[in-house]
């Protein structure tokens, strides 16, 4: 059994080196570049990687896991331009705090100097802002400062049932939300159809409903893509993930929107779409991984419709490997 020995051998090298190197170059990104001897970048000469909407449940603690996570600095972007880790094991070396406002595109292009990644988790308040202006301009809003800073990604935090307004869950959204699923998937579209053609890639990530229960971890939780399914899904699970894809150095996430809920308890959006995904991936407790599993949007086809019929070719495959 030398043969395949060696091969995996020769397979785990590779793997090292390439996420060796991918452990940012001198000029602070995520360049695959390989200097010569390769040692862990010191803290300040990570990568940074923005989070817009800093100061909200989702986005604090996207700060704290990218920080935590070690392989970039934190950017906390807030409209008030203070933050502070709630976890006292986050050092001042680990973060740096900026202040942005999606609605106001000259905040933005400060805010996203130098940064080699943005996660964006702002959303609207009942009663303050409109889904208009801050799920969806503001998003584009980002995707353009994305693109004029040369950032190499953005990963947005959306919604699980925004392509199913006609699903129970998708007409209370809407309903009580002033339409924001349908705002959050104009502002996605809009994110896909800018980068079309650019150097950047794009990540969205579409929780069902949030929680503030400590995370469940990566192997409890499910991604799908086609928007069959929701479920709950604790806030740091989300924010672990949003961490993960934008500073994995392989960039497994790139232009890939999917679904993200616990495995337990979820269930289709409406009941004929039960079982019914060849998407599904879960299972697997490291999340780049579970992430390089989804397919690129393109690749994504087999969406079904709100009625219970025409659904010849939307066959039952369950079993993605794990
Ligand atoms: N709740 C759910 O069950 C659910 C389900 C699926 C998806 N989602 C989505 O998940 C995301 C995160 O939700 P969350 O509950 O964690 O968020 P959240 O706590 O409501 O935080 C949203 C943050 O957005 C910020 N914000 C508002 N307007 C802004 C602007 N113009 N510029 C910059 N920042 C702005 C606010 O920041 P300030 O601190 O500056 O005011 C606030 O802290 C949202 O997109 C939400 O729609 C929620
Ligand atoms: C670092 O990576 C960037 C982006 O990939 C690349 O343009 C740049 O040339 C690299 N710098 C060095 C010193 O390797
Ligand atoms: C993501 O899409 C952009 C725009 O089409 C493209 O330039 C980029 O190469 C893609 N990235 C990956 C990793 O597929």
């Amino acid at each position: 059994m030398a043969a395949p020995k060696s091969q995996a051998c020769f397979l785990l090298t590779v793997l090292f080196v390439g996420f060796s190197c991918a452990f940012v170059n001198s000029s602070g990104r995520f360049g695959r570049s390989c200097p010569r001897t390769v040692t862990r970048a010191a803290a300040a000469d990570r990568p940074v990687v923005a989070v817009v909407g800093a100061n909200g449940r989702t986005g604090s603690l996207a700060v704290e896991a990218i920080a935590k996570g070690g392989l970039a600095k934190a950017r906390a972007l807030t409209r008030s331009g203070n933050w502070q880790p709630e976890d006292a094991s986050i050092n001042q070396e680990q973060f740096e705090v900026g202040q942005a406002d999606v609605t106001d595109a000259s905040s933005l292009a400060a805010a996203f100097a130098g940064v080699a990644a943005v996660v964006f988790a702002a959303a609207y308040s009942r009663g303050k802002t409109k889904p208009q202006d801050v799920d969806n301009a503001g998003l584009v809003n980002c995707a353009k400062a994305v693109l004029e800073q040369g950032v190499e990604r953005l990963v947005v935090v959306s919604s699980a049932s925004v392509t199913r307004p006609y699903a129970p869950v998708g007409i209370l959204l809407n309903t009580i939300g002033s339409g924001v699923l349908s705002e959050k998937l104009e502002g996605e579209d809009k994110v896909k159809e800018l980068f079309e053609g650019s150097e950047s890639s794009y990540t969205i990530v579409r929780p069902g409903g949030l929680t503030m229960e400590p995370p469940a971890g990566f192997v409890e939780l499910q991604f799908n893509q086609g928007d069959t399914y929701v479920g709950s899904v604790p806030r740091a699970d989300v924010a672990a993930v949003c961490a993960v894809a934008a500073s994995d150095p392989l960039n497994s996430g790139a232009n890939k929107t999917f679904e993200m809920f616990k495995g337990r308890g979820r269930s289709p959006l409406l009941p004929w779409y039960r079982g019914k995904t060849r998407y599904m991936v879960g299972g697997v407790s490291d999340c780049s991984a579970m992430l390089a599993r989804l397919r690129p949007d393109k690749e994504v086809y087999d969406i079904p419709g709100a009625l219970p019929i025409g659904l010849a070719d939307f066959e039952m495959v369950w079993a993605r490997p794990k």
